[in-house]
């Protein structure tokens, strides 16, 4: 097939094929002209694409997306790509960084599934691929979709690029009617070589490390450009299917292969520790003659059954672990300690460094966490760096593995300048001038000012616009620094009230530095569009200490809807109250986070600005559980022995039905799963006159008897 042949004999793939390619195409046209004002295409051949396009749509209706080109008017909406929800949610993997933490995940395992230490579990080893992922879901065996990690909730719609990529099959055969392969795009040593070569040739940028050259050519809005790179693609998982694929990881990967994907050949079965280990050992061997990147092993339990059992914590599964090789490591000069406040007060001490190549990345800053550790202390008081402290001028050892940040290893004492000084931390905001102070064997220093202090109250907006929280397009950091800096923009509730306020004055926005050809009526719409936000990303979004993304997550479960929370809220005056206990009971949040809750909304100011921020915008209850199991939404106590599975099995599994397991019995409980010895819980379920089960019972309910 080329735009050649006549529509009337197109097939219905090839025209879905080359209406992805189309729109992706026009798209980079429209941004090319209307965004950055540099033209890529003839007007010519941009009429051509289009009229094509239309073409196309007319005789597969069905096929028409949903931000056709043809019903674009001038400039596509966003300069972006479109994004795509995954059916199932990519996660990424914990680390283990040597032997021991290895053997711990196994006991975990062990531990989980209440296996005596003499059964053993059999996992599957390979290498682990630095390179990104990408989610390829095939429809009746053939490729409809193909979106990377993102979020890992929503990733980014890169289809009409991946359909370039030789390593990605765009048709398989197979009778799962719904196939989600997943695994890893990347870029070879020679690949990236010859690439960097062509870039320098060509006066373009060249690419730090092949992991960015993948990236970069992966999310290129035009999949052309994505087709001169030459990206490969290891399949190594699968997320969606509609029937199973295999009962083991092994034969998953095996009948991958036979579909046509590539697939590692250095993944192998290890039913022993030790033996496991000496695979990790050999692959690292063989690391630098591999011809790509890689930057670990990973181990997953091979019976997919036992996944099942196993399944997720909230961004990582318990049945799989990287286990990174050791860390790269460089000298540099540290040339500088500067002190940086963070939304939360943190006085943070940066290192500047003479920039210096660690792990295939150019590193120029490194954080120093605190004023113990820059005196060579942990949290703990015990040595680090056998004690030496860091001084600006001092020789530096600085490491970094993989996608960890860089840090300082070691400094060499030998080659510390004459007259250097210790650093002197200050005890003052170098923001506001507030005191900072270090609380309760608290190891940061934090400034005092609250909302008073410029940089605590810009970096809560910046968290606020950021990723994971508002998102909102065009409104970054420079953005929201700037906007603060005018005045225009002082706490988050004023950003939805900017149009109002200075719409007109915005339209001037495009003069300014920093926001290239982005029209203000562009960033009115942005914002507009974010009015609606999920009540877990709402609490996360306000950067509360300790409420991350998580815990947002876990409070909006509990209790369902911003107004019922901010009620709750607002009457915990005390600790030791009902409603203080109530939000002890939720499992995952401990007095650390209780706590910061107080701190931030029993503080009258912080709590006004959080109400005139809610006040503009619609804050969704929390999902209810779609699940139609008995137990969803219920609160559940277990208490006493089981004896069938573990307490953290049988934990994991009602919240996998939509439960949620509280510590202790109140009034709001729901159910008691009561063992042998289940002792004061249940006498206090009974005097409330809460529901009890034993484990039969309970097992019973949850239809898994
Ligand atoms: S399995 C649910 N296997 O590593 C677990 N991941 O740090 C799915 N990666 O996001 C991932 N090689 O991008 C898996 N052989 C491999 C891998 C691999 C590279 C990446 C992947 C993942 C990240 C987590």
């Amino acid at each position: 097939m080329d735009d050649t042949t006549p529509v009337s004999e197109l097939s219905e793939a090839q025209a879905k094929v080359e209406i992805l390619a189309l729109a992706a195409q026009l798209s980079s046209a429209n941004a090319a002209y209307h965004t950055n004002d540099s033209p890529t295409i003839d007007d010519g051949t941009y009429d051509a694409l289009k009229r094509r396009n239309a073409e196309i749509e007319a005789a597969f209706p069905h096929l028409k997306l949903d931000d056709s080109a043809s019903e674009q008017i001038g400039s596509s909406p966003s300069d972006k790509f479109t994004k795509i929800t995954h059916a199932q949610r990519m996660l990424s993997l914990s680390n283990a960084f040597d032997a021991d933490d290895v053997k711990d995940f196994d006991k975990q395992i062990k531990g989980f599934l209440g296996l005596s230490g003499d059964q053993s579990v059999s996992y599957t080893a390979e290498p682990k691929i630095d390179g990104l992922s990408l989610s390829l879901r095939y429809e009746k065996g053939r490729l409809v979709q193909a979106a990377t990690r993102g979020d890992g909730e929503t990733g980014e719609n890169v289809t009409a690029n991946a359909l370039t990529i030789t390593d990605v099959p765009h048709f398989v055969k197979t009778d799962i009617e719904i196939l989600e392969v997943r695994g890893e795009v990347y870029m070879s040593h020679a690949d990236f070589s010859k690439l960097n070569a062509k870039q320098t040739e060509n006066g373009d940028k060249t690419f730090a490390n092949p992991r960015n050259a993948a990236a970069g050519s992966l999310r290129q809005l035009d999949p052309a450009i994505t087709k001169s790179r030459p990206l490969r693609f290891f399949a190594y998982a699968w997320g969606h299917l509609s029937k199973p694929l295999a009962s083991t990881q092994m034969c998953g990967i095996e009948k991958l292969a036979e579909l046509g994907f590539s697939t590692n050949d250095l993944t192998k079965i290890f039913e022993n520790i030790d033996a496991m280990l000496d695979h990790y050992s050999a692959i690292e061997t063989q690391r630098a003659s591999l011809g790509y990147d890689i930057d670990g092993v990973v181990y997953k339990v091979n019976e997919l059954a036992l996944q099942n059992r196993l399944g997720f914590r909230s961004t990582t599964p318990r049945w799989a672990i990287a286990h990174k090789f050791p860390a790269e490591t460089a000298w540099t000069r540290l040339e500088a300690i500067e002190i940086q406040v963070g939304r939360t007060g943190a006085l943070s001490p940066v290192a500047r460094l003479m920039p210096v190549t660690v792990g295939g990345v150019v590193v120029s800053n490194v954080t120093l966490h605190n004023e113990d550790y820059i005196e060579g202390r942990d949290s703990k008081g015990f040595p680090i760096r056998e004690g030496r402290d860091l001084r600006e001028g001092d020789w530096a050892k600085v490491y970094r593995a993989g996608d960890v940040i860089p840090k300082i290893a070691d400094v060499d004492l030998s080659k510390r300048p004459d007259g250097s000084r210790h650093f002197a931390f200050p005890k003052l905001c170098p923001e506001c001038g507030s005191d900072a102070v270090r609380e309760n064997n608290d190891s940061v220093r934090r400034c005092t000012g609250g909302l008073i202090c410029p940089a605590q109250a810009v970096e809560k907006l910046k968290h606020f616009v950021g990723r994971g929280a508002f998102d909102i397009e065009g409104l970054g950091a420079k953005q929201v620094e700037q906007f603060y800096l005018d005045g225009w923009i002082k706490e988050p509730a004023d950003i939805f009230s900017l149009q109002t306020r200075y719409g007109s004055g915005l339209q001037q926005l495009s003069n300014r530095e920093g926001w290239g050809g982005k029209s203000a009526d562009n960033l009115f719409q942005a914002i507009d569009g974010k009015r609606t936000i999920s009540f877990g990303r709402f609490l996360f979004a306000l950067g509360i200490r300790h409420v991350g993304e998580n815990t947002g997550k876990l409070l909006a479960n509990h209790y369902g809807s911003w107004p019922i929370f901010r009620d709750v809220m607002a009457a915990i005056s005390t600790e030791g109250s009902s409603d203080w206990e109530e939000l002890l009971g939720i499992d995952g949040v401990g007095d650390v986070v209780a706590k910061a809750l107080l701190g931030a909304f029993g503080n009258a100011e912080e709590m006004a600005s959080i109400d005139r921020l809610a006040e503009k915008l619609i804050i969704e209850d929390a999902e209810v559980s779609v699940s139609d199991s008995p137990v969803a939404g219920k609160i559940v106590v277990f208490s006493g022995s089981l004896e069938k599975m573990t307490r953290a099995e049988a934990k994991a599994t009602a919240e996998s039905l939509g439960a949620k397991v509280s510590g202790s019995v109140s009034k709001k409980t729901d159910l008691l799963i009561a063992g042998p010895g289940a002792g004061s819980k249940a006498t206090k379920a009974a005097s409330l006159g809460i529901e009890t089960l034993d484990e039969d019972g309970w097992l019973e309910l949850i239809g898994k008897v």
